[in-house]
């Protein structure tokens, strides 16, 4: 969500401050892409550890970039990271959020899966709102998915396109459909990997190791599916059955549901397909 100008000075101005409502990994991790990029950031969520633990995982990322990035310069690392910090304020009230709604520019909806134009209509500002899809994790991924419903305005998706340019991402323009590009293209694969698996037709080593060699992926789809989280893969693969349940890409898999009703949901519960330390 996007606090910018009044409406006459927007096609022209640059979006200067982000209010992001929700601080698990993607929130966080456009927030910390935002405050890097010199816009300030409130990242809004119901409770106070939350956000503390977001604020630390975007220093714990900051710490990784500036490793590479002044690597011969620590003292100016630590600067930078202060400073993007300093970007950084948070709230738990989102009452207060929304207040500012009323004044807003731009609305945009980071989603993977849902529909743009259903979350959409439950606003009256159908002209100002579209869909931005980032990936995880959101300071190392290039790409952003841009997504225009019927009734954004062109002026709209213009500030999306240049907003995602702003914060050093490359754009790409989708449709509202289904999983956009990459997750529908991405998901299907990391399910079929899964039945591959379920057949008895590799393991699941040996699928991630043939994948990363043979097709060039920097992780394999069982990795990925822990970095993902098994729960987000399964809501994705759960959200798309119910709609189209003759889809055979669509249907679900005994494997994973059985994993997430066990709690195993990847890196971020210590096991998932693979466990963790
Ligand atoms: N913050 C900052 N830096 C990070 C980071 C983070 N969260 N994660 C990784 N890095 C940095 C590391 O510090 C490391 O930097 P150096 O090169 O300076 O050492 C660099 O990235 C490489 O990391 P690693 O050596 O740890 O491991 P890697 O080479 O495997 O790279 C990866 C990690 C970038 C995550 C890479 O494996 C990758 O691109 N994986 C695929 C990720 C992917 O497909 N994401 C999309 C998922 S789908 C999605 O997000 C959509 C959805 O809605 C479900």
């Amino acid at each position: 969500v996007c606090r910018g100008l009044s409406s006459s000075a927007v096609r022209a101005a640059a979006i200067k401050h982000v209010t992001i409502i929700g601080g698990g990994q993607m929130g966080a991790g456009i927030a910390q892409v935002a405050a890097s990029t010199g816009h300030t950031v409130t990242l809004v969520d119901t409770s106070d550890d939350i956000l503390k633990k977001a604020v630390k995982g975007i220093e714990g990322s900051l710490k990784r970039v500036v490793k590479k990035k002044f690597a011969d310069k620590p003292e100016a690392g630590e600067e930078f990271i202060q400073k993007v910090l300093q970007n950084v304020s948070v709230s738990t009230d989102a009452g207060a959020a929304a207040q500012t709604l009323s004044h807003l520019c731009f609305i945009y909806y980071n989603t993977s899966s849902l529909p743009i134009s259903d979350i959409a209509s439950s606003t009256n500002r159908l002209d100002r709102f579209g869909g931005l899809h980032f990936f995880n994790p959101v300071p190392m991924m290039k790409l952003v998915e841009v997504i225009g419903t019927s009734a954004t305005s062109q002026e709209t998706f213009d500030s999306l396109l240049n907003f995602s340019k702003a914060l050093g991402k490359t754009p790409v323009s989708c449709k509202d459909t289904p999983g956009f590009i990459v997750n529908r293209l991405l998901v299907p694969y990391v399910l079929e990997a899964i039945r591959l698996h379920e057949r008895g037709h590799g393991s699941k080593e040996d699928i991630d190791i043939a994948m990363k060699l043979g097709a060039g992926y920097p992780m394999g789809p069982f990795e990925l599916s822990d970095y993902v989280g098994l729960d987000t893969m399964k809501f994705i693969m759960d959200g798309w059955n119910e709609k189209d349940p003759d889809n055979p890409l669509f249907a679900p898999s005994e494997m994973l549901n059985k994993l997430v009703a066990e709690g195993k949901y990847g890196k971020k519960t210590g096991e998932g397909f693979y466990k963790y330390k």
